[in-house]
């Protein structure tokens, strides 16, 4: 049984069909990657998942309940949380403080003044654990290098303790060296049984992390599979690159 299932959902802006009729599942333990390039409709589909603005038509699954009228806290407490494209963060507060808002406030039943509860702590000592910020609980936010604000995010989405986790290009903006270590982080998050749909342009983490890929483009899905078959098929070579060489590691979509 999919753990998120999407039927027919389209998102517009105006006269603008920025998701058009995506259909699709992810099941659950599975690395669910979409690809595309820029203005395809990646994030427009993460946020009527996540309910930051609702599919203008179509229904959405998550743990087999409807919530595409949900509104985004309500769907972050049934288990289903995101990062967004830009690393947000509580700037002027602590690392710690961050992921306790995660923790506190991403479960049902948890109170809403900002005390935080023992089993709230320990989530969020988990995750900064696992984000591997741990020696860094009392920094302050709006302080830290990329790559560790990256991970405060991941580690805020983490404390909510969902079943399901959206990453909108954990990739971006990051060195060779940090993609690295960004891979590596997924892959402990993904062995501690979340399941992770991720919108991703650097081939080379969609096919370090990926056991499927749905290719968009103009809102429309282009092609859906193992990476193995999606990445040589010419259409999707064609969105990429204009021609139909091979797709190089680190290919970028042909018009972002
Ligand atoms: N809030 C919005 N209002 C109007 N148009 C939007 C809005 N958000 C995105 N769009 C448009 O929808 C299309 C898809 O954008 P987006 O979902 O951000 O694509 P991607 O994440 O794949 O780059 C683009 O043409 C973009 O300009
Ligand atoms: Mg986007």
């Amino acid at each position: 049984m999919a753990i998120l299932e999407c039927q027919k959902v389209s998102k517009a802006y105006g006269g603008l069909l920025a998701v058009n009729n995506l259909t699709f599942a992810v099941e659950p333990g599975e690395v669910f990657a979409i690809v595309g390039p820029n203005g395809a409709g990646k994030t427009s589909l993460f946020d009527c998942i996540s309910g930051v603005s609702p599919a203008t038509s179509g229904v959405i699954r998550f743990r087999e309940r409807e919530i595409q009228a949900l509104r985004p806290h309500r769907i972050c407490q049934s288990g289903l949380a995101r990062t967004f494209q830009t690393t947000v963060a509580f700037d002027s507060q602590t690392v710690l403080t961050n992921v306790l808002v995660g923790s506190a406030f991403g479960r049902e039943g948890e109170n809403p003044f900002l005390s935080f509860g023992e089993e709230a702590q320990t989530a969020a000592l988990d995750a900064l654990a696992l984000c591997g910020l741990a020696g860094r609980q009392r920094a302050i936010a709006g302080q830290l290098p990329v790559l560790a604000r990256k991970r405060l995010m991941l580690a805020t989405a983490l404390a909510t303790r969902p079943g399901l986790l959206m990453l909108d290009e954990p990739f971006g903006g990051l060195n060779p060296g940090e993609r690295g270590e960004m891979i590596a982080l997924i892959r402990d998050v993904a062995r501690t049984g979340v399941t992770i749909l991720m919108i991703e342009h650097v081939m080379k983490a969609v096919q370090a992390l990926a056991d499927r890929i749905l290719v968009m483009d103009h809102g429309l899905e282009i092609a859906q599979g193992p990476p193995s078959r999606v990445l040589r098929d010419p259409r999707v070579i064609a969105v990429y690159l204009g021609t139909l060489r091979p797709m190089g590691e680190d290919s970028e979509p042909a018009h972002a």
